[in-house]
């Protein structure tokens, strides 16, 4: 990140829709006062939120300091910082069915273009449910609000349709009032730290690349598991499932990373270009193959740190049949020459026994063991670990010969680890993606066509899973790893799913 002085932005007014929502409270809010505090906001900018309370500012500018307050990754709001914050801050309630409200918000925009200069660009967030996002973008057309295409921006949460086809219809209408240009289709996964890294690993380092192909790589793990439950989200989640809400996004995300080819340049089309064809190499799933390389799950309630939990049918806002899945675990082949027959395993789940995600890429054994099997006590093959979350670290495990006059090897690590290499706070992702955004960076945004082939390949194993109930859900309890069949799913290859020793979470 630089300063932005340095980027010199151009002054800049941010419109969140659902401006009393969840979205603004927790990471929004807390991103743009983060990215105040530290100087890289524009020298002029204004935070227009709007919603369908009727708020005066002064409310709302002091709901927003108690959601910093609680949510931030730098604690307690400055009062001098935060006074100087919140006098960009103003609200202005919209309704849809009050259109008038539209000519409000326009005035208020119209006002603070005047007051910033011509060059002023406007960022409308849509941190509202995903039903509204067409309807939203409509309106801002009627209204004439979005007209300067190099100085309009619109960035759409996640999740981007329901399916392939409502995906499609989504994109159709925005292309219509927008150029791919003003479209940030966000993806927060790809704006964490170490999902960034991600590419210095691969793109900035000579070692790995000759290595990174099927004659080294014997198969690739990604795993995102997280201890919470669905909480309060039951509405949102019956209607969605693991599948729609982790894999079809941010773990294909992850895959793609893994096996995009090395770009001529870092530009974004560029990036997102290699990143759609390894979505588009993907083998295919046929109703047969859903069967044997897709596993769903469901929790069952359990205990968790001394806690009872309930079972996902018992969450609030879930069918007590609810058919929806809260674990998946799916094997993908990438169809390249690059990868051909390397299995990508990929799982997540919700109520598990740990919250972490890792990127696993176990290396093939040595071609002639030379060791006798009494020597090599532990013996593992090469495996190279990329930890997102929490610990922030790559490791790579490697055969050593363990001290003493004896020739006995045993498996260790060399790590590189943020907290220990770096003193600076890492930013939350919503500060780097906030940030892109006004610098029209669009590198960590999903494109159109990428959500579409993301989509595409998962609608097989979706419509599989929608059309048949599954009869032995809740099928995992709370505090597990998941459904006996994902570890049978990985076991058949002759593997297992790897995780962090428990010692290694902080
Ligand atoms: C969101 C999902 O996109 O990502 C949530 O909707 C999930 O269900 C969350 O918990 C995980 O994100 P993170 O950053 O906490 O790993």
């Amino acid at each position: 990140m630089k300063s932005s002085t340095a980027l010199n932005l151009n002054p800049t007014i941010f419109v969140i829709f659902g401006g009393t929502g969840d979205l603004n409270k927790r990471k929004l809010a807390p991103a743009l006062y983060n990215l105040f505090t530290e100087g890289y906001m524009p020298k002029k900018f204004a935070v227009i939120g709007t919603g369908r309370t009727e708020f005066i500012d002064q409310t709302f500018k002091e709901e927003l300091k108690d959601a910093v307050n609680e949510f931030s990754r730098s604690g307690k709001v400055d009062k001098e910082k935060w006074d100087d914050f919140a006098k960009t801050i103003h609200y202005t309630p919209t309704d849809f069915t009050k259109p008038k409200t539209f000519e409000t918000l326009k005035s208020a925009v119209e006002k603070y273009q005047k007051e910033f200069g011509k060059e002023t660009q406007v960022i409308y967030y849509l941190a509202v449910a995903p039903k509204f996002f067409s309807m939203t973008a409509e309106y801002l057309h009627k209204y004439k609000l979005t007209q300067d295409e190099d100085n309009s921006r619109i960035v759409v949460e996640k999740p981007f349709g329901h399916n392939l086809e409502s995906a499609k219809e989504l994109n159709k209408l925005l292309g219509c009032i927008f150029t791919e240009k003003q479209i940030y289709r966000i993806d927060h996964y790809l704006g964490k730290e170490t999902v960034q890294n991600m590419m210095a690993f691969r793109f900035a380092n000579a070692l790995f690349e000759p290595l990174w192909n099927r004659s080294y790589i014997d198969h690739v793990q990604i795993s995102v598991t997280e201890q919470l439950g669905v909480e309060d989200r039951g509405g949102y989640y019956e209607g969605a499932g693991a599948l729609r809400d982790m894999i079809q996004n941010h773990l294909l995300q992850l895959l793609c990373l893994v096996g995009m080819e090395v770009p001529i340049k870092f530009e974004a089309d560029e990036l997102r270009d290699r990143k759609v064809e390894v979505l588009k190499a993907i083998r295919p799933f046929s109703a047969e193959n859903v069967r044997f390389n897709a596993v769903r799950g469901q929790y069952g309630k359990g205990w968790v740190e001394g806690k009872e939990v309930p079972s996902y049918r018992h969450e609030t806002s879930v069918d007590e049949h609810s058919n929806t899945e809260t674990f998946a675990a799916i094997k993908f082949y990438i169809d390249n020459w690059r990868w051909q027959n390397v299995p990508f395993y990929l799982r997540t789940g919700k109520r598990l026994n740990q919250t972490s995600s890792l990127i696993t890429i176990q290396f093939r054994d040595v071609p002639h063991q030379i060791f006798d099997a009494d020597v090599a006590e532990n013996w593992q093959q090469n495996r190279l670990i990329i930890s997102i979350q929490p610990e922030m670290s790559i490791r790579m495990q490697m055969q050593a010969k363990r001290p003493g006059v004896d020739m006995v090897l045993n498996p260790v690590d060399m790590v590189f680890d943020y907290k220990g290499t770096y003193e600076t706070d890492t930013p939350e992702a919503y500060e780097t993606l906030l940030l892109d955004v006004m610098m029209g960076d669009q590198t960590l945004f999903m494109r159109g066509d990428q959500v579409e082939a993301a989509w595409e390949l998962v609608m097989p194993i979706l419509n599989a899973w929608e059309s048949k109930q599954s009869i032995n859900f809740p099928n995992y309890p709370a505090d597990s790893w998941g459904p006996e069949e994902a570890e049978a799913l990985i076991a058949r290859d002759g593997f297992h799913w790897y995780n962090l020793p428990l010692k290694e979470q902080k």
